[in-house]
């Protein structure tokens, strides 16, 4: 049975990959599972200089999901190449970095030195809705995305993901963006901007108001995200939202998805995704499907 999967250039030993943010560097995960057992690890997003994020409460649950609002809390790109990566290296599995910025300028200077690392790509954030400058602001507009898309792939040699905010119109001509600006692939979706309120209090429950909504409701909107864009573009799609076991990771996949990222099933279980991986290969063997490539985009529409 083949589980290997190439997603734009990178390959991977099965399609299952862990979703930006949900999974800091890996090190807390370790303890319950070999990483070694994933397609690949997004790191959580980094920026060219250590940010603090958002101030808390940044996070609460919803029904069947969850709001966070962390604003990219990371270390910055120097300490995660001195201390991170070189421990990651250790797994025998494919290390992608999520590189966030507030300018086109960061983005590039961030990318001119994830080009001198030791990884298998990047998935550049566009997408991030809970920071004021940047992310959004590019990630919403077919001329935003393009511009900086364009900008990046000046820098960088390595697979070059860029990852969508579904918080747009249609997310078919973002897609198109960034492949026509030279991406190698495409990643969705982010979260949904939402909000909870305390009646109570009268007051939002996250410091930041709003926050993006994440966990199995938002799962039927990205499944149709990830099918319009597979109609749309020709370069590989990494799935996520809401995914939680295989036959999630499945769905997807059919949608075309070659790849899919679990992000806040890890809180629930932190053995959602390998038990993902295991998960696709039982759903092989019940159709006697020999290669899992065989079931990306074979959904058969109505
Ligand atoms: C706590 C938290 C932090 C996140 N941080 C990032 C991030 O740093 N960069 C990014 O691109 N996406 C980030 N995301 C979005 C996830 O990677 C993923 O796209 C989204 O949560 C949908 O997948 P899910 O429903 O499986 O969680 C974050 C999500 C959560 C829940």
């Amino acid at each position: 049975m083949n589980t290997q999967v190439n997603l734009a250039g990178i390959k991977m030993k099965n399609p299952v990959t862990v979703a930006s943010g949900t999974f800091g560097y890996g090190r807390e995960y370790n303890e319950f599972f070999d990483l070694s057992k994933l397609g690949g690890i997004i790191t959580k997003g980094t920026s060219l200089k250590p940010r603090s994020g958002n101030k808390a409460p940044r996070i609460c649950e919803t029904a069947s999901g969850m709001l966070n609002s962390i604003g990219l809390q990371n270390p910055g790109v120097e300490y995660f190449a001195e201390y991170d990566l070189p421990w990651l290296r250790k797994f025998d599995t494919a290390i992608i970095v999520n590189a966030c910025g507030s300018s086109i300028d960061e983005y590039v200077e961030l990318c001119k030195i994830l080009n001198t690392l030791d990884i298998d790509g990047v998935e550049l954030n566009l997408s991030c809705p809970n920071v004021k400058a940047g992310c959004m602001a590019f990630g919403n507009t077919y001329e935003g995305v393009k511009q900086v898309t364009s900008e990046v792939r000046k820098v960088l040699d390595k697979p070059l993901i860029v990852k969508l905010t579904p918080n747009v119109t249609d997310i078919a001509s973002i897609a198109k963006a960034v492949e026509d600006a030279g991406a190698d692939g495409v990643s969705l979706i982010n979260t949904l901007l939402g909000m909870k309120i305390d009646i109570d209090k009268k007051k939002p429950i996250l410091a930041n108001n709003t926050g993006g909504l994440s966990g199995p409701a938002i799962k039927p909107v990205a499944v149709r995200m990830v099918y319009q864009v597979a109609q749309a573009v020709n370069i590989p799609i990494l799935g996520m939202g809401g995914i939680i076991n295989g036959d999630d990771a499945v769905e997807f996949m059919l949608a075309g998805a070659t790849a899919v990222s679990i992000g806040a099933g890890n809180f629930v279980d932190p053995y959602t995704s390998v038990k993902t991986v295991l998960g696709i290969e039982d759903y092989m063997k019940k159709y006697n499907i020999d290669d899992v490539n065989d079931i990306i985009g074979k959904v058969q529409m109505n």
